[in-house]
């Protein structure tokens, strides 16, 4: 595992004055993978932000090393613009300026029989896997997922933990928030758990 790639300090945060996390510390390396699970409504999503830039604390600190973030929303239509599937995965290539070829991805996540298609035509299924190859190729240094296997079936769950264990082995620092014990325990170094505005580390055995 590599030095620290993100931190949160005593960090607060909330909506319309009702705090969801209060004096949150929590730290993640390089080469490392972290899971959060709780209950609906825990906070997941809510630190995944904070950890991304996306939302600023009401309190504390937030630092993350520089570098290019993988984020995937928790709805990844919001993340679908392009007219082509292969054009996601294409626009985020170059603007990352890397030169990996967009067939390499869209290849792992079965997506090359609908690499020429609206991302808006596909089933829920298949946006999933479009949003992923959108956000994952290269190397991103952090990449955050919000519930990245939803809605998606076993083989490309499987192409989804290759990928992420090659981003963790290229030294990325991964966060994912999932319900998905499988998934869970296929990648997680640690488990920390989101609720009543706490976040706790918890047993790798332990489900939630
Ligand atoms: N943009 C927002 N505006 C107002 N309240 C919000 C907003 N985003 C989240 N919340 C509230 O903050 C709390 C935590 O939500 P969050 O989405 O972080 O939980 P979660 O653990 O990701 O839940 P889930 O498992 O359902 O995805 C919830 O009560 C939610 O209603
Ligand atoms: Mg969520």
């Amino acid at each position: 595992m590599g030095g620290e790639a993100w931190s949160l300090e005593h960090v607060s945060a909330g909506f319309d004055g009702r705090p969801v996390l209060k004096g949150v510390d929590l730290a993640g390396s390089s080469g490392e993978i972290v899971a959060l699970s709780g209950p609906n409504g825990g906070g997941k999503t809510t630190l995944l932000r904070l950890i991304a830039g996306s939302l600023a604390p009401l309190a504390g600190s937030v630092w993350r090393r520089p570098g290019r973030i993988a984020y995937l929303p928790q709805n990844p239509t919001v993340l679908l613009h392009r007219p082509t599937v292969r054009a996601e995965v294409s626009f985020t290539l170059e603007r990352s300026g890397e030169l990996e070829q967009p067939e390499t991805i869209l290849n792992a996540l079965g997506l090359l029989p609908m690499a020429d298609r609206n991302p808006r035509d596909l089933s829920s299924g298949e946006r999933q896997r479009a949003a992923l190859a959108a956000v994952l190729p290269g190397s991103p240094e952090l990449v955050l997922l919000d519930e990245p296997t939803r809605g998606i079936d076993s083989s490309a769950r499987d192409a989804l933990v290759a990928l992420v264990a090659r981003l963790r082995d290229r030294g990325a620092s991964v966060v994912l928030a999932t319900h998905d014990d499988d998934l869970r325990n296929a990648l997680a170094d640690r488990v920390i758990n989101v609720r009543d505005g706490k976040v706790a580390a918890m047993s790798l055995a332990v489900p939630t």
